[in-house]
């Protein structure tokens, strides 16, 4: 079984400078190993260098620890009894929760086999064991201060992005619809948790770059010229540029850059056609489209789902969308409802 998760910290006054800005605590670290003693060290050092350590053994329940603690990196043995470190390593990169959390992957032996497993399950780096002190904290502190750059640098973006969406419509709420979506049709189609991210990812900023375009013509009422239409074209480029920092969310930038393209390739920015689009952009055109529909517009009522599914259908039968995909789609939208109008049913026939 897990050891209680127990926070260890020092005074950070006298310590090292390793602080959370934003709350001003400790980066917190995780170390996953089964033995008591063989924890003990990295913890002093860690300790020593100012960090808060939690320590867990390598029990099935150390995912639920990592979920409910939010370190900001693991330190993770490989040779567990009851899971395989890799396994564990693996499973936390695919889970979207915790796909962010630095892990450092650490074994008594130096082997190529070890460091070719590491690449393959996403670990960020690999240390033996005992541990240097400097090589350790070296590590851990580089780990640690890309991980709060590329948060920073993502809630800035996100934010932008927010404050475009509350600029363009009255419900500020469409992103997360569509990431949502994204994430229940992701499942759906079984894809791999990192494209399912990348839709999530791009439903919050995949129109930033209307941030770079005026309100004159973005909030427009009449028809735009041509002048005006290719301007607002430009913001999937300008999107584009704004998310090139996103570190290892580079699998969102082709969505942004493509998520106006046509199956017949009369869409922009590169009039792309067939399956020249990204996959990721062919399915999330539709889910960004689907959403826009169904939801209430100063201008426009929301359409039903059904509304919805066959104006998707016309522009399918245009040659503008994937019929594969939307032909998916409206079977995954079509189940979700009969879903839901069972458990109705089932609602009303306990009510009577
Ligand atoms: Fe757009």
């Amino acid at each position: 079984m897990m050891n209680q998760v127990f926070g260890l910290s020092l005074s950070t006054e006298l310590n090292s400078p390793v602080i959370n800005k934003q709350n001003q605590a400790p980066a917190k670290i995780l170390i996953v190993d089964d033995r008591p003693y063989s924890r003990m060290p990295a913890r002093d050092l860690l300790l020593l260098d100012g960090y808060e350590v939690l320590e867990a053994d390598g029990s099935s329940s150390v995912f639920e620890s990592i979920i409910n603690n939010k370190p900001d990196l693991v330190l993770l043995d490989v040779v567990l009894s009851e899971i395989d470190g890799f396994e564990i390593c693996k499973l936390l990169k695919q889970d979207h929760r915790t796909s962010q959390i630095p892990i450092i992957l650490a074994a008594v032996a130096d082997t190529r086999e070890y460091r070719r497993k590491v690449r393959e399950v996403d670990g960020d780096d690999f240390l033996t064991k005992p541990f240097d002190h400097f090589q350790l904290s070296t590590r851990v502190k580089s780990l640690i201060d890309q991980k709060r750059l590329k948060e920073g640098v993502e809630q800035v973006l996100v934010d932008i992005a927010k404050v475009m969406e509350s600029r363009s419509s009255d419900s500020g709420s469409s992103s997360t619809k569509v990431a949502s979506l994204a994430r229940y049709f992701g499942e759906y189609l079984q894809m791999s948790p990192k494209a399912i991210e990348n839709l999530v990812f791009a439903a919050n900023v995949h129109d930033i770059g209307e941030v770079a375009i005026p309100d004159a013509i973005l909030l427009k009422k009449g028809e735009l010229t041509s002048q005006e239409r290719e301007l607002i074209h430009q913001h999937v480029l300008i999107g584009e540029k704004l998310c090139q920092p996103l570190g290892n969310r580079q699998g969102v930038l082709p969505i942004i850059r493509h998520h106006h393209e046509r199956w017949d390739g009369s869409g922009y920015p590169d009039g792309l056609a067939g399956n020249e689009i990204p996959q990721l952009a062919q399915i999330f055109q539709i889910l960004d489209i689907y959403t826009a529909l169904t939801s209430e517009r100063p201008h426009k009522k929301a359409y039903t789902p059904t509304q919805a599914l066959e104006i998707i259908a016309e522009e399918t039968n245009k040659g503008w969308r994937n019929p594969q995909v939307v032909e998916q789609f409206t079977a995954f939208i079509r189940a979700a409802e009969d879903k839901k109008q069972l458990q109705e049913s089932i609602q009303i026939l306990n009510k009577n």
